[in-house]
């Protein structure tokens, strides 16, 4: 069955494209050849954050456009890749204190309670609720709050206050991992073993394998329960 044609505007130009493609697939079916702005194509790398209007309304709205249909009167445009502040750390000389998170991330104070980070987020995290967190001192919070946090940038983008919460949230996390999550027997154990060198020759083995083989023992891989 043809797909019906829906209409679209790409920075202001119009295209008529089928009404079933994702936003990227869109970009893509009117000529757009995605070399910045596209990554995973699954929704996790955060490489596609996407702004847009619906004709006629006025309210600016975010998507991810590898997630995200098309939808007919859509306004469209990528935002364009902007160097959001980043504090650099070394995270073996910090500690589990709280407090790093407002000495290396000093604007968290800046922080106007609008809520507009929140509204912009297209995995719907509580942005707010993490910054708040964060501005607390509330490592494990932090982490949690924002684990499913794909950096995109979009509550960056729309920060009054000019904050990154996904950089603050990255450092949250990282702390948490180094200082406070508990320490797993196994994964010890299996780095010893791969700084011994016990899986050289497995991973030698696996990397000389065709694709298909390598997809038929991934297939047929023991999961553990
Ligand atoms: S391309 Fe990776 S999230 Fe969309």
């Amino acid at each position: 069955m043809k797909d019906t044609l829906i209409d679209i505007f790409i920075m202001d130009k119009h295209y008529r494209v089928p009404a079933s493609l994702t936003i990227m697939r869109a970009f893509e079916y009117a000529g757009y050849k995605m070399i910045r702005g596209a990554g995973c194509r699954g929704g996790f790398c955060g490489a596609c954050a996407t702004v847009y209007r619906m004709t006629g309304d006025n309210k600016l709205y975010v998507a991810l456009a590898c997630q995200s249909v098309a939808q007919d009167g859509m306004r469209l445009a990528q935002i364009p890749s902007f160097p959001a502040n980043k504090t650099r750390y070394d995270l073996a000389a910090l500690d589990a204190n709280g407090a790093r998170l407002l000495e290396l991330y000093p604007e968290l104070g800046l922080c106007k309670g609008c809520n507009t980070c929140t509204k912009a987020c297209p995995q719907d995290l509580q942005v707010m609720e993490y910054v708040g967190a964060a501005l607390r001192g509330e490592v494990a919070r932090a982490a949690d709050l924002s684990f499913d946090c794909i950096a995109c940038g979009l509550c960056t983008a729309r920060c009054p206050g000019e904050l990154a919460p996904y950089n603050i949230a990255l450092l949250a996390r990282r702390l948490y991992g180094a200082y406070l999550a508990p320490r797993s027997p196994h994964l010890a154990k299996r780095v010893a073993e791969i700084r011994a060198g016990k899986w050289d020759a497995t991973v030698r083995e696996l990397k000389a394998l065709p694709v298909d083989e390598l997809k038929k023992r991934y297939n047929a891989r023991e999961i553990e329960k």
